[in-house]
């Protein structure tokens, strides 16, 4: 898959791309990022693409032919490709949109700053908006790392274990359990007995209650679309 970042601050993506799995998925062919600067689309010879917002009002609106310049000269013209605009007003983004996205050949994100981007822009060339959470970041240039991490460990091949991406947080409407690892005793806190005991299916029907108890507490919106299964149901009822 190929992901185009468009952003004034190129450099804010440098560190971040080559560092754990998203530099490795580069390495193995199985993404490609490209990072565009708007700087080098503006059109005015003072390299402009924010200007003062008609109507008045504070702060700065993004200018829509850099935009539109390097959307253009971005955009991939074989496969599917989405643009997305990064914004605090867009739908939030969660696990199902990142398994969605996951199945384009080109994402292209554009990353918002100021006060907005011309919305004569966002009719003609954005295809989505999304905002990674209730509050308000600097810009988008984060919120685009974000949805990248998430839909790269999607995609085929690009984790190193096959089922990392089953039996997860979220991909079951649930949050996952908890984990542990050696030593068996830290700091005079035993691991669960359980988890020892080399029952799988004891093991699996202790997570499985932990995950529902976990997500009861933390997530219990996330409780309202689970369906169990008649075996989950009689699991909960013991
Ligand atoms: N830009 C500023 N805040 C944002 C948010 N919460 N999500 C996505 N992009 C943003």
């Amino acid at each position: 898959m190929d992901f185009d970042i468009l952003t004034i601050f190129p450099d804010f993506f440098v560190s971040p791309l080559q560092e754990g799995i998203v530099r490795r998925a580069q390495a193995d062919g199985k993404i490609r990022v490209r990072v565009h600067n708007l700087r080098d689309f503006a059109v005015d010879r003072h390299r402009m693409t924010d200007d003062r917002p008609f109507g008045g009002g504070e702060g700065m609106v993004m200018k829509p032919e850099p935009l539109a310049a390097c959307v253009q000269a971005a955009r991939r013209h074989e496969g599917e490709s989405r643009v997305i605009l990064l914004s605090p007003k867009g739908k939030q983004f969660r696990q199902a949109a990142a398994e969605r996205l996951a199945e384009y050949d080109q994402l292209l994100f554009v990353c918002g700053r100021y006060e907005g981007v011309d919305e004569r822009f966002c009719d003609r060339y954005v295809d989505e908006e999304l905002s990674i959470g209730d509050y308000v970041l600097t810009g988008g240039e984060l919120a685009a790392l974000v949805v990248l991490d998430a839909v790269c460990r999607l995609l085929p091949g690009v984790l190193g274990c096959g089922d990392s991406v089953t039996n997860e947080s979220f991909s079951c409407g649930l949050l996952k359990h908890k984990q542990y690892t050696r030593p068996r005793i830290f700091e005079e806190l035993p691991v669960p007995e359980v988890l020892l005991s080399g029952d799988h299916a004891a093991i699996a029907r202790h997570r499985f209650v932990e995950s529902v108890q976990l997500t009861l507490d933390r997530r219990p919106d996330l409780l309202a679309t689970v369906e169990f299964s008649p075996g989950e149901q009689k699991i909960l009822r013991q």
